[in-house]
């Protein structure tokens, strides 16, 4: 296999797996089975009310959701801002750019100080591994979701497109996943994968430049393997989760061109017609480098779930906001 990409420090380290419910929502690892199907059949129902025009609960009333993304985002704090307003909480965005994060504040120091001010949920997007697990630490009562931390975890992310696969397809029994392209730097790909494991989905694949895949330990860990041959990966699959090419996270230029990397490993029109089942769904979790890892007729084509992933998002957040309440 390729040597990797110089990147930060990835935790190996697994998260014990627990049959209840933390207070807190790190990792998709820690995930019961038996609280992913509570949570899925809670997020149908908010989904159903939805559809049938019922007001919104207040299951939440009185309740600070704080939002603190320390990177980019607009689907997960968006999504997180909208269901806890549906659910009557009240949510306080954090600009961190102009916070006191930029005088040297500490995440620890900034979750303390949410605290002390209210708030009972934190959100928190952050660019290290395990910065959730730091804010747990020092969490008195409040709930810690992770939004997102580095290239480790994003299992709110991961939560909603298996939520959205399934609403599809009904079962994913017997049927092959495939993650296709930048899985060494995905939270979004480490995510999934665990959470599938956990909800006993054997055929899951990898497949993207070698460049861009985790050590073959790691694969191996993971119960996965990693088919080199993109239109082999195409022809096996089910479900394709097209990755971003995270060009932030990567340590030294993409060992390829946008251009080369779309010839090489693109999910084009033409591909998905050559090589992809009939049936097959495709899943972007976004946003999408358009014209490098998928092509515009695929991402807005009849295949796509783009939309219904960001859309079952808010209802995933509402149902995840709503159990952690219950919970403690
Ligand atoms: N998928 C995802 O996390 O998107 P955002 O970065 O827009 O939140």
């Amino acid at each position: 296999m390729a040597p990797r990409l110089a990147s930060e420090k990835r935790p190996v380290k697994k998260a014990a797996k627990s049959t209840a419910p933390s207070r807190h929502l790190l990792t998709s690892a820690e995930l019961p089975k038996v609280w992913v199907e509570a949570l899925f059949d809670e997020a149908r129902r908010f989904k159903t009310a939805e559809k049938a025009g019922h007001p919104w609960s207040e299951d939440l009333k009185g309740q600070h959701v704080g939002l603190l993304f320390f990177e980019p985002s607009t689907r997960t704090r968006a999504s997180f801002h909208i269901a806890a307003k549906r659910l009557g909480a009240d949510p306080v965005t954090v600009e961190i750019a102009f916070s006191s994060v930029q005088k040297g504040e500490s995440l620890e120091d900034t979750v303390m100080t949410m605290e002390a001010m209210g708030c009972h949920f934190l959100i928190i997007r952050h660019g290290e591994a395990l910065s959730g697990q730091r804010a747990a630490r020092v969490a008195k009562k409040a709930h810690i979701i992770n939004a997102g931390d580095g290239s480790h975890e994003h299992p709110t992310q991961a939560l909603l497109d298996t939520f959205t696969v399934l609403e599809r397809r009904g079962s994913l029994a017997g049927g092959t996943v495939l993650f296709l392209g930048d899985i060494l730097f995905s939270r979004v790909a480490r995510s999934n994968i665990e959470l599938l494991k956990t909800l006993g989905v054997k055929n899951v694949i990898v497949s993207g430049p070698p460049s861009l895949m985790p050590s073959e330990e790691e694969l191996e860990s993971w119960g996965i393997s990693y088919v080199p041959e993109l239109n082999k990966a195409l022809a096996q699959a089910d479900v394709v989760h097209v990755l971003r090419v995270q060009l932030e996270r990567h340590g030294q230029k993409m060992p390829m061109t946008p251009g080369s990397y779309r010839e090489a490993w693109g999910l084009t029109e033409e591909r998905l017609v050559k090589f992809c089942k009939k049936d097959v769904l495709i899943f972007h979790p976004g946003p999408m480098n358009v014209g490098v890892e998928i092509d515009r007729e695929v991402a807005d084509g009849p295949h796509s779930c783009v939309l219904d992933q960001v859309a079952n998002g808010v209802f995933i957040r509402m149902a995840i906001l709503k159990r952690l309440h219950q919970a403690c």
